[in-house]
């Protein structure tokens, strides 16, 4: 059913490397077979816009449509026939959108595929579920294709437990979106020895959460606190200090990679979220990204440590995930309650040009602590 629609809508866009957000007209797409329009309610501003907007990254042309890091409101409008996985106008939504202008979340309308949808659960709000789509999706990509553990969906029953279910994970900037979905989710799926890097402001949170325990990156020798605990403390591997599967949900060059090179050995898979930060966006510089974990710090890992830079935006190229995964997974793991939404900070704004400045100037500022920015895209 095609509803009558606007033919242009207001988006924010980057109109250049580095400058000030601008809003603009953009067109209002009619929805093709197997597609659905959304009302955008709430959006969230994620790093990702920041790697956008300072550093360019993924823009071919100027001006570039922002927003890929989940949004929220009603369906307005479904396509004429196609796979619409039962959606209909009138439906509450979150997205996890990120293929072009017309997929771009700071826009009015969004025009998507029924499969990067999903039925935002009764009880939720729209800034806590523009919290939850990309980096629960992020989650399971990362998991599964990066460290090759198992999630199998529906999770199994009788008694059964995942075979690394007593190994250790180590989850290095657990308090950030990604990892605080990661562990709720590898709890959920029986994953038992969860080790937490974060500040320690949030480590009662991660351990309510599913960390078995938690480390404060911002000390020194947290490199060595964790090696001991894991020699200190039996798991399934039974290898000394070893830590076969690491999970680097930030990326950074310093801040991360080069602290985890002093703990990956031998048959460690670290999976680390692209890009790479070279150097962190500021005021005065432009950020430096690498896209390619091979080249990132060369000659210091140790021999056996396989690296795997992690890159969500393939996920659909797994059809078991394309079909079920925003469909069905993520909605139930919300509604069961396996999957709380992130802590959420709300960016004030008398306009949306200005809510999504300020979103990106705390980002710049590194002012973003366990939690997501959200704002609302109607000025009404
Ligand atoms: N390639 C992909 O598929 C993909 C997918 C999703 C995200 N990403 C990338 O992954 C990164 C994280 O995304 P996000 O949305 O989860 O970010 P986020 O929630 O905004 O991350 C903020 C958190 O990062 C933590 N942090 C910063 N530096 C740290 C360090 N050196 N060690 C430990 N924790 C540190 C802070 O922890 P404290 O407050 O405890 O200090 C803060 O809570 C971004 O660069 C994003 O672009 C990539």
């Amino acid at each position: 059913m095609l509803m009558s629609l606007p033919t242009t809508q207001t988006a924010i866009a980057s109109p250049a490397r580095r400058s000030p957000l601008v809003s603009l007209s953009a067109p209002v797409h009619p929805p093709g077979p197997g597609e659905i329009v959304v009302l955008v309610q709430w959006t969230a501003s994620t790093p990702l816009d920041l790697h956008r907007a300072d550093g360019g990254l993924g823009i071919t042309a100027y001006p570039s449509l922002l927003g890929d890091g989940g949004a929220a409101g009603e369906i307005v409008a479904v396509g004429p026939g196609g796979d619409l996985k039962g959606l209909t106008v009138g439906e509450r939504v979150m997205v996890f959108a990120f293929r072009g202008p017309k997929e771009a979340n700071h826009q009015e309308y969004m025009t998507i595929p029924a499969f990067l949808v999903s039925r935002i659960p009764s009880g939720l709000t729209y800034p806590e579920a523009a919290t939850i789509p990309v980096n629960l999706v992020t989650v399971f990509h990362s998991v599964t294709k990066d460290l090759e553990l198992e999630l199998p969906w529906p999770v199994p029953g009788g008694g059964w437990a995942p075979k690394h279910a007593r190994t250790p994970i180590l989850i290095w900037g657990a308090s950030s979106s990604v990892g605080v979905f990661a562990l709720q989710v590898l709890r959920h799926w029986g994953y038992e020895n969860l080790l937490a890097v974060s500040s320690s402001r949030h480590h009662v949170y991660l351990e309510s959460v599913g960390a078995t325990a938690c480390f404060d990156y911002t000390q020194p020798g947290v490199e060595d606190k964790i090696l001991e605990h894991v020699r200190m403390v039996p798991s399934s591997v039974g290898k000394g200090s070893m830590i076969p599967y690491i999970l680097d949900c930030i990326g950074s060059v310093k801040g991360t990679l080069g602290p985890l090179t002093k703990i990956a050995r031998r048959g460690t898979r670290v999976a680390v979220m692209l890009p790479v930060i070279v150097r962190d966006a500021t005021d005065e510089d432009e950020p430096v990204y690498e896209g390619d974990v091979s080249k990132v710090l060369p000659g210091q890992w140790a021999d056996g440590v396989t690296l795997h830079g992690v890159r969500t935006h393939f996920y659909l190229e797994n059809e078991f995930f394309k079909e079920k995964l925003m469909s069905e997974i993520v909605p139930a793991l919300v509604e069961q309650g396996v999957v709380k939404p992130n802590k959420y900070r709300v960016v004030e704004g008398a306009t949306v040009l200005e809510r999504a400045q300020k979103a990106l100037d705390l980002l710049r500022q590194r002012a973003v602590s366990g939690e997501r920015l959200v704002w609302k895209i109607p000025d009404a």
